[in-house]
C-alpha cells in the first residue's frame, strides 16, 4: 500500500489535548478542557505549496511536463495569484531546473529535554523573530508595553498565540516584499497581564488580541531575513469587530439570526482559529476551532451538546461585557451557530469583507486544505479536532477557472460535503490496540467518502441542508463514519495528490465505554498519535479510496511501539503529537507538533518526512521550540534554504510575575530590557534561515 500511485495523478520524477497529555492550562485556554469532559461524540501551505496543488493537478490532467504546466498555468493568473507564485516558490525553481533533492539539507538535532527555553535549530542555521505579540502594526499604534496595555493599543499591534502563517510575496516585488498572515488562536491571561490589572482591562486588551493579523515584510535579498513593515499599506488586524460575510446555503438561514443580525449573513468576529491553508488563488483559510470555549449556553440541547457548549462561566468571560457571548440572553440563542466555519481571507486587499463559508459545514475545524481535481473542482479537507470525531472532504459546486481570481474566490461557498469512513483490511484479532503492526504489514485498507450534502440537496433523511451544515456533526453521526483520534491539519501532497492526516492523538480510545482500537486508529490510549495516507480512487473528487498509516509516533528508545513505514525505527527522531503539516518544494511532508513534552518529554518540535523512495519513514528533527510552546505555521522555503514556525504559547505554564519562558528576547543578564521585552514570554512568528553560506 505504501508506494501506491493514484490512478490519475502522474509520480514525478523527483521522486526516488488531551487529558494527561498536554498542559493542564493549554487544555483550559485552548480547548476549554474538551478532553476533561464527556466526549462530545456519544453516537454509535506556503506561498508555493497550494498554487503547487493546483498547478501540480492541472499538469497532470493536461498532460503537460512541468515547464510547460507552470507557464500555462502561470500566464492565467491574476496578480494575488501570481503573487502565491511568484517570488523564488518551490514551484518555479523547480520546474525551472528540474526536480532534484531539497536544498535544505541539515543535520537533524536530538530531541530537546521539556524544560529547556530556547529555540533549537540545527549547526549552520540560526533564528529570528519577523514579528511578536504586541508588536506594533501601523503607525498610530503605541510600542509594545507589559505595563501600559490597553485595548486601543493591542488593537493596532500583532496578536496573541499565532497559529496558521503563511508567507506570500507580492507581485512584482523581486522577492524582498511580501505579505505575513497568522491568526491568533487564545489569549493566556495568567501570563499576559498583571495580576494587579482591572479584570475589564483584562478581558477587553484579551479580545483585541484574539483575531487575526496581516502585516506587510521586506528584506535585501532571500539569503536576509525578512522584517515587518510597520504602517504598511496592506498591514490589517480582523478584531471581534470585524464583519464577516457567512456565504453558502447556512446563510440567512434561521439558525444563523440574532436579534444583532436579523439578516443572518453579517458575523461579528472569529474565534479559535487554529490551522488553515492557502488557496490556488491566494488567499487564506482559517479554522474556527474551540469556539466553544467563548459561549455561555443552556447546554441542554443536542446541539449544545454535540458542540460541548455548557451553562458554566467561560474562562475569559467576555459574557460580562457582550450579551451575544451568552446565548441564553434574548435574541442570541443563534449566536454560538455563527462561528465554527471555515474563514477566507484575501490579504491582499485591505478594505475586502473576509468570508466564512458554511458550504464546508460547522464543527471545531481545525483548518482546511484545497487542491484542484482533474475535472477541475475544487477539494477543501478538513478534520474536526475533537476525540471520535470525523475527517471531512468538501468538493466545490463550479470548477476553478486559472487566473479568474473573482470566480474562484466564489468556489468555497457551494457544493458537496462528504465525511469520512475508513474499513481495514486486516482482521479484527490482529488489531490489538497495542500499535503492532498486523500480519500484512500495514495498517491500510479502502474507505467511502460518505455524502451530506449532494447537488445542493441534503442526502441526510430528517434533516434540511441548513441543519447539515450548522448541525454537522449531528448530521454525520447519522451516516456511520469513522472516529477518528483527533484530525487536526489534513493536506494533499501537491505532488502526488495523496492526502495527509494528522491524527494527534485520543487518549480515551480503548477506555470503558469508548470504542477500542480500529485499524485505522489502531492505539488505545494513543498518547502520541499517527499519521493518515489516503489515495483517492479517482480524481480528488472520487466517493472512495485507499489508504495506510504513514506512521505511528512515539519514541522507539523508550520503548514505545511505532511504525514508520517500514524504515528502522532506530533511525528516526523521535516524534509526538503530530499538528500542522506542510510540503517542501519536492514534495517531502513536514510535521510539527503539539504536545510531546508530557508524552516523550521532549519540546514540542518540527520534523522532516521522507515519503517516496526507499526511505520512505524517515523522520528527522529540525528545530525544537521553547518550553511549553507549541510548534505551528510551518512554512518551508526550502529553495531559499529558509523555514518559519509561529511559536504558540511559549512558558504557558508560568504566570506574568513568574514567567516560565522569556523567549524570543531572551535579554542577557544585566541588560536593562527595553519595554515589553524579556520579562514575559511573546508568541511570534521565527525565520530559520543559514549563517555558513
Ligand atoms: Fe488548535 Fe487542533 O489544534
Ligand atoms: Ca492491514
Ligand atoms: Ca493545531
Amino acid at each position: 500500500m505504501s508506494e501506491t500511485t493514484p490512478r490519475k495523478f502522474a509520480l514525478l520524477p523527483m521522486f526516488g489535548h488531551t487529558k494527561g497529555k498536554r498542559s493542564p492550562v493549554t487544555c483550559a485556554l485552548k480547548c476549554d478542557n474538551a478532553c476533561a469532559g464527556d466526549v462530545c461524540n456519544t453516537s454509535k501551505n506556503s506561498y508555493f505549496r497550494d498554487i503547487a496543488s493546483a498547478t501540480m493537478s492541472r499538469r497532470a490532467a493536461l498532460g503537460f511536463g512541468a515547464a510547460g504546466a507552470l507557464a500555462v498555468v502561470l500566464g492565467g493568473l491574476g496578480s494575488a495569484e501570481k503573487a502565491v507564485a511568484d517570488g523564488g516558490s518551490g514551484l518555479s525553481a523547480a520546474a525551472k531546473t528540474g526536480f532534484r533533492p531539497s536544498k535544505l539539507e541539515f543535520t537533524p538535532i536530538a530531541s530537546i529535554p521539556a524544560d529547556v527555553d530556547a529555540m533549537t535549530v540545527p549547526a549552520g542555521f540560526t533564528w529570528l523573530p519577523i514579528i511578536r505579540w504586541g508588536d506594533p502594526m501601523f503607525n498610530d499604534a503605541p510600542v509594545f508595553d507589559l505595563d501600559k496595555q490597553t485595548a486601543a493599543a493591542q488593537e493596532r499591534q500583532f496578536g496573541y498565540n499565532n497559529d496558521y502563517t503563511d508567507i506570500l510575496e507580492l507581485p512584482g516585488s523581486k522577492g524582498n516584499r511580501a505579505v505575513l498572515f497568522s491568526n491568533h488562536e487564545y489569549t493566556n491571561d495568567a501570563i499576559m497581564f498583571p495580576a494587579s490589572m482591572p479584570a475589564e482591562q483584562v478581558r477587553a486588551v484579551g479580545q483585541a488580541a484574539h483575531g487575526l493579523s496581516v502585516v506587510e515584510l521586506e528584506r535585501q535579498n532571500e539569503r536576509k531575513p525578512w522584517t515587518y513593515v510597520k504602517g504598511a499599506p496592506l498591514n490589517r488586524r480582523f478584531l471581534n469587530s470585524t464583519t464577516y460575510e457567512l456565504t453558502g446555503p447556512a446563510a440567512g438561514s434561521a439558525l444563523v439570526k440574532t436579534v444583532a443580525d436579523p439578516s443572518g449573513r453579517a458575523i461579528k468576529g472569529t474565534l479559535g482559529n487554529c490551522a488553515g491553508g492557502t488557496t490556488p488563488w491566494g488567499t487564506i483559510l482559517s479554522g474556527e476551532e474551540n469556539f466553544q470555549g467563548y459561549f455561555v449556553a443552556p447546554g441542554t440541547s443536542a446541539g449544545d451538546k454535540r458542540y460541548g457548549l455548557t451553562s458554566s462561566a467561560t474562562a475569559r468571560k467576555w459574557e460580562l461585557d457582550d450579551p451575544r457571548f451568552d446565548t441564553r440572553n434574548p435574541g442570541y440563542k443563534n449566536e454560538a451557530n455563527r462561528f465554527g466555519w471555515i474563514v477566507e481571507v484575501d490579504p491582499f486587499d485591505p478594505t475586502s469583507t473576509p468570508k466564512k463559508h458554511s458550504s464546508l459545514g460547522r464543527f471545531k475545524h481545525e483548518g482546511a486544505n484545497v487542491i484542484v481535481a482533474e475535472s477541475g473542482h475544487v477539494v477543501a479537507y478538513s478534520g474536526d479536532d475533537e476525540r471520535f470525531d470525523y475527517l471531512y472532504k468538501f468538493v466545490s459546486k463550479d470548477k476553478y477557472r486559472e487566473g479568474d481570481r473573482k470566480h474562484n474566490m466564489t468556489l468555497l461557498s457551494a457544493g458537496d460535503l462528504y465525511v469520512a469512513k475508513f474499513t481495514g483490511d486486516s482482521p479484527a484479532a490482529e488489531i490489538d490496540g497495542s500499535g503492532a503492526v498486523p500480519s500484512d504489514g500495514a495498517f491500510d485498507g479502502t474507505g467511502e467518502w460518505l455524502p451530506l450534502v449532494v447537488n445542493g440537496a441534503s442526502a441526510v433523511p430528517g434533516m434540511s441542508v441548513e441543519e447539515v451544515l450548522v448541525y454537522t456533526r449531528l448530521a454525520a453521526d447519522k451516516v456511520g463514519p469513522t472516529k477518528m483520534d483527533r484530525c487536526e491539519d489534513v493536506e494533499p501532497n501537491p505532488f502526488t495528490g495523496k492526502v495527509y492526516v494528522a491524527c494527534t492523538n485520543n487518549s480515551d480510545r480503548g477506555k470503558v465505554g469508548k470504542e477500542g482500537a480500529t485499524e485505522v486508529n489502531p492505539r488505545n490510549a494513543n498518547r502520541d498519535g499517527h499519521i493518515v495516507e489516503i489515495v483517492e480512487s479517482g480524481d480528488q473528487t472520487s466517493t472512495t479510496f485507499t489508504w495506510n498509516l504513514l506512521m505511528v509516533c512515539g519514541d522507539p528508545a523508550q520503548g514505545d511501539v511505532t511504525y514508520f513505514s517500514g524504515f528502522p525505527v532506530d533511525q528516526v527522531s523521535p516524534i509526538s503529537c503530530p499538528d500542522n503539516l506542510a510540503f517542501d518544494s519536492v514534495g517531502n511532508l513536514w510535521i510539527s507538533t503539539d504536545g510531546a513534552p508530557s508524552g516523550i518529554g521532549r519540546n514540542d518540535g518540527l520534523f522532516k518526512v521522507t515519503l517516496e523512495g526507499a526511505e520512505r519513514g524517515k523522520v528527522e528533527q529540525f528545530l525544537a521550540v521553547p518550553r511549553d510552546a507549541e510548534t505551528c505555521g510551518p512554512i518551508i522555503h526550502d529553495e531559499e534554504r529558509n523555514v518559519f514556525v509561529a511559536v504558540q504559547h511559549p512558558g504557558e505554564e508560568g504566570t506574568f510575575e513568574a514567567p516560565n519562558s522569556l523567549f524570543p528576547d531572551y535579554v542577557a543578564a544585566g541588560t536593562t530590557p527595553a519595554p515589553g521585552q524579556a520579562r514575559a514570554p511573546r508568541p511570534s512568528v521565527v525565520q530559520v534561515f543559514r549563517t555558513d553560506s
